[in-house]
């Protein structure tokens, strides 16, 4: 009798260690700015709505790949605080792709473990999008895997701004405030702060990304557009912010 592995690993991970990495050192959190999908169009001569689209193609590969690498949280940029002053047509296709996107991944993504999550002023985003993000929530509340979450309507100062507001409003002293004040008080208190920010297209800005959380944060800016970006790119900036040596105010080999 011959006794068969039922275990099968998933591809990604003999990937992984082909390209260098260590999958004993992997960040825990994943920060992603999704940039570009409107010059990608251009180039191609497309609407940018249709870049979107394909950036949406783009992502669903990346969470498959960052859940199965053992990532436990990937957090990605999908429309700024900011991105209302954009024309209104493409502000109304965003808004319906990732409503449309967030409806017809659900079932796969619960299936995988996924937990799915937001940061943002979701009160704000039109009803159809916030119910389904809502049930996504709901549905996926007591997965174990990766923690995915969906920046929609997102502004780093209007997350601080919002800490301040409940910070306030819980009536906590003026000299009792310190920084983990203001830490407990953001969208995602209880999830660690992205160790990795990652950002395609090749701006070097945060453009109001994470900007409390990502205080001490590797960043790795790629000039691949977001729609051309594969799991062999994510790949490479897990291999590039493990070749960092991370020292957080101190000196390398410092006395303990
Ligand atoms: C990122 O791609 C997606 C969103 C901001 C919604 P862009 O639409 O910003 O693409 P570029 O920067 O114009 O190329
Ligand atoms: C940041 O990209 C927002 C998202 C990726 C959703 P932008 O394209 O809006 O940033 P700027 O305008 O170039 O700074
Ligand atoms: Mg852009």
């Amino acid at each position: 009798m011959s006794i068969v592995s039922s275990s099968k690993e998933f591809p990604i991970l003999a990937q992984a260690r082909a390209q260098g990495i260590d999958l004993g050192a992997l960040p825990h959190h994943v920060a992603i700015i999704m940039d570009g999908n409107g010059r990608w169009a251009k180039r191609k001569g497309l609407a940018r709505l249709l870049g979107h689209r394909e950036g949406y193609m783009t992502l669903k590969k990346v969470i498959r790949a960052a859940s199965d690498l053992g990532i436990k949280y990937l957090t990605v940029y999908a429309f700024s605080a900011e991105n209302w002053r954009r024309p209104e047509d493409e502000v109304a296709g965003i808004m319906k792709l990732i409503e449309k996107a967030t409806r017809e991944e659900l079932q796969n993504m619960h299936k995988n473990n996924v937990r799915i999550n937001v940061a943002g002023r979701i009160e704000e985003v039109p009803a159809g999008l916030r119910d389904a993000l809502l049930h996504g929530i709901e549905t996926t509340a007591a997965n174990t895997g990766i923690t995915f979450t969906l920046a929609v309507n997102y502004g780093g100062r209007a997350e601080i701004v919002d800490a301040v507001k409940a910070i306030v409003t819980s009536g906590v002293p003026a000299d009792q405030i310190d920084e983990s004040t203001i830490s407990n008080h953001l969208y995602n208190a209880a999830q660690p702060e992205p160790d990795l920010m990652v950002r395609t297209a090749g701006e070097m800005r945060w453009s109001n990304f994470l900007i409390w959380q990502s205080a001490y944060c590797e960043l790795h800016v790629t000039n691949v557009t977001w729609p051309e970006f594969t799991e062999v790119d994510f790949l490479e900036a897990v291999k590039v912010f493990q070749q960092r040596t991370r020292k957080f105010g101190t000196v390398v080999d410092q006395p303990q």
